[in-house]
């Protein structure tokens, strides 16, 4: 039985969600492994609306374990919230394992991370402001307090004292902000742990597990790969690596445990915060596609910059993380437009490139250069139920993606809802 693993292709917001939710269903194991509650997607079911962001989509399968591994941070807070918005409705959460090896996301690493952007000026990073990135920076620094921690009285009265008093630091002598008060955080944080300890486990035996007794695996990536801390947008980018490494170093699995690699790739590109952004349309055409798309973020309500879609960077994530299938979502977003843009390289310098460049300086300076195709008009996309009864534009457009990135598009949503996703391989 395979592993498959969803990818973000793009700088996130890609529509995982909708294919996550397909495949959890079938899953037996569904497991996150990086990233935190900067991510969040909108599961319906039935009458009913669930915003995730930390818990795996997993959790509305009554016959899936639920993982939440040690390449997330959590924000305890949070977790427990969307918990109990489960458990009232009659989500059982039990299912669900949290690695005790996982860090936590405390009060301080908040507050520095919205006073870091603040220091930015015109620099900052346009962060969620979620505590990720500081969170990181400890667990690297090797001070960060983990699951393990947290559910331990003792050790968490050790390790809060050792950090925090770091933290008031950095917040006191280099910010002038007044310090944070230990015993308000502890007795906070101690009930956290009390209420999360029987989640927590050594959750890389129970993947590994899952892996050997051939059950089927999904790996639920968060953000996408543009933003990976080594090979995104850098320094536009977030703190963890959405990108195939991160779910083996993330889960604790070995290379062998991920067959599948579906790259979820968006018909057009959008991007939240800041940094370069080749083919972005700040203009009516992506204030345009902004309204079609209904593109505001789910966890931050910001409106998502626009732009058409970037095969340069399909390519290249493409490279990274080895998709064998692509799952092209939202197409029917572009029905309406004359002529669709799709970008084949990049002009730099006066030089004609199709690898990506490395630094923010030279993606700045990059002028894309597009093929132009006539847009699908007339017939409506949205009802489209197999690949054949596509418009011949919009399976052009198809054929494009897929020859220049050599993968097949063997996933097609043309729409929100479950049966408006053209399925042309049976993965689980
Ligand atoms: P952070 O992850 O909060 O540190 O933010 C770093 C960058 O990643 C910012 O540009 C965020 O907007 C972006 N980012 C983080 N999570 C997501 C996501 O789930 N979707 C899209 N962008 C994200």
């Amino acid at each position: 039985m395979p592993g498959i693993a969803i990818i973000g292709s793009q700088w996130g917001d890609e529509g995982k969600g909708k294919i996550i939710d397909y495949l959890a269903k079938n899953s037996d194991l569904v497991v996150r492994a990086q990233g935190g509650n900067n991510a969040g997607h909108t599961v319906v079911v039935g009458d009913q609306k669930y915003a995730l962001h930390l818990v795996p989509s997993g959790i509305l399968n009554p016959d899936a374990i639920n993982v939440i591994g040690n390449g997330v941070v959590i924000d305890p807070q949070v977790l427990l919230k969307e918990l109990s918005g489960f458990e009232e409705r009659g989500v059982n959460t039990s299912s669900l394992k949290i690695s005790d090896k996982a860090h936590i996301i405390m009060p301080y690493h908040k507050i520095i991370d919205a006073l870091m952007e603040e220091s930015r000026g015109k620099e900052d990073i346009g962060t969620t402001k979620k505590g990720i990135g500081p969170c990181y920076m400890d667990k690297v620094e090797r001070i960060g307090i983990r699951m393990a921690d947290l559910v331990d009285e003792k050790m968490f009265a050790e390790k809060l004292n050792f950090a925090l008093s770091r933290k008031n630091d950095i917040i006191t002598k280099m910010y002038g902000k007044e310090a944070l008060s230990y015993e308000d955080m502890y007795k906070e944080y101690i009930e956290y742990g009390r209420k999360l300890k029987k989640y927590v486990t050594a959750t890389e035996f129970v993947v590994n597990k899952a892996i050997a007794d051939n059950k089927k695996v999904l790996f639920e990536g968060a953000q996408g790969a543009m933003l990976d801390t080594d090979f995104g947008t850098y320094p536009y980018v977030t703190s963890s690596h959405p990108t195939v490494g991160g779910f083996l170093v993330g889960a604790g699995v070995n290379a062998r445990a991920i067959d599948e690699v579906i790259g979820i790739t968006k018909a057009y590109t959008t991007r939240v915060g800041k940094g370069p952004f080749v083919t972005e349309e700040d203009n009516a055409t992506g204030d345009l596609i902004r309204q079609k798309g209904k593109e505001f973020g789910t966890t931050t309500g910001r409106p998502r910059r626009c732009g058409w879609l970037d095969l340069v960077v399909i390519k290249y994530t493409a490279m990274l993380n080895g998709y064998t299938s692509i799952a092209l979502m939202l197409l029917d977003v572009l029905e309406g437009f004359e002529e669709l843009k799709i970008c084949v390289a990049y002009s730099l310098d006066g030089k004609e490139i199709t690898e990506l460049p490395s630094t923010r300086e030279e993606l700045e300076r990059a002028i894309p250069v597009y093929k132009t195709v006539k847009g699908f008009t007339q017939e409506e996309i949205t009802e489209a139920k197999t690949y054949e009864s596509l418009p011949k534009e919009a399976k052009e457009y198809v054929q494009i993606i897929e020859e220049y990135v050599g993968v097949p598009v063997n996933i097609i949503s043309v729409g929100p809802r479950r049966d408006q996703t053209i399925l042309r391989k049976d993965f689980f």
